[in-house]
């Protein structure tokens, strides 16, 4: 029994450790607020028409992140009827969403806590041309998926790239990630940048007060080390006189 335990064990942390090797590293900063800004231009452009953040509000992103309400109101809410105070739903309904994509678009708040964010980074980095699929498209990562590659026109159209190379004297196909064809707005590193912005305010969405709790963590530790201080400076006077 405790041998099959073992044995399971290794097998599960084997597999983890390959899906990691596949996973590309965001190394997003969640403290760079120009960063998160342009992270929430590009999901309010490229994703909120689908994706929904049911559990945000316009407002709290503003003021988390530094925008100012008026520039949210005039420039992000791209839903007619939505006011700052309201909820970031989408506009399209559950109804359309199963006619037009076959099934549930999932609510992106918590995304990257269910799946990761490196998860994140490399799936949207992971979309090829595959005529057979109803958008055109397939994902590396999530295969056969129902989304379409809506950031293509920054990144450009992109297909696997093969390549043969020589493995134990013999020619092997290896697939080597894939590459895109240059036409789109963006360059590559320019790309990456973007979701790097992306998923870091994805990731801030996650826990918004993950800001706020560093912030608050460090005047607290400044206070303890104050404290410290001064006790220690109230014990040296305490037994000053008893010796
Ligand atoms: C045109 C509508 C549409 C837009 C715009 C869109 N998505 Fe999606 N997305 C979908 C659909 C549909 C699914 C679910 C597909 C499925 O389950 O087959 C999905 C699924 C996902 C998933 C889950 C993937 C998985 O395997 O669980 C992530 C993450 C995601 N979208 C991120 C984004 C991000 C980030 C953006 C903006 C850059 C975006 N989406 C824009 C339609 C859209």
């Amino acid at each position: 029994m405790k041998l099959i335990l073992i044995f399971v064990i290794c097998f599960s942390t084997n597999l983890l450790s390959a899906e990691k090797k596949i996973l590309q590293k965001a190394n997003n900063n969640l403290n760079d607020q120009a960063s998160l800004q342009r992270g929430a231009m590009l999901f309010m452009n490229y994703c909120s028409g689908c994706h929904s953040m049911q559990y945000q509000r316009y407002q709290s992103v503003a003021r988390d992140i530094g925008i100012p309400d008026e520039l949210m109101e005039n420039n992000l809410i791209f839903d007619k009827n939505s006011k700052i105070g309201d909820l970031m739903l989408s506009s399209l309904n559950k109804s359309q969403a199963e006619q037009w994509f076959g099934g549930v678009i999932p609510d992106l708040t918590m995304i990257t806590r269910v799946k990761g964010v490196d998860w994140v980074f490399t799936y949207l980095n992971s979309f090829y041309k595959d005529d057979s699929r109803p958008f055109g498209v397939n994902n590396m990562i999530s295969p056969n998926i129902n989304m379409p590659h809506v950031l293509e026109e920054l990144q450009g159209t992109t297909e696997i790239n093969f390549k043969e190379k020589l493995i134990d004297g013999k020619m092997e196909i290896i697939n080597e990630g894939i590459k895109s064809k240059g036409n789109g707005r963006l360059n590559e590193d320019e790309y990456l940048s973007s979701l790097r912005d992306l998923v870091n305010y994805l990731e801030y969405s996650s826990d918004p007060s993950k800001l706020k709790r560093e912030k608050l963590g460090i005047w607290v530790m400044s206070f303890l080390i104050l404290l410290i201080i001064f006790t220690f400076l109230l014990k040296k006077e305490f037994w000053k006189d008893i010796k």
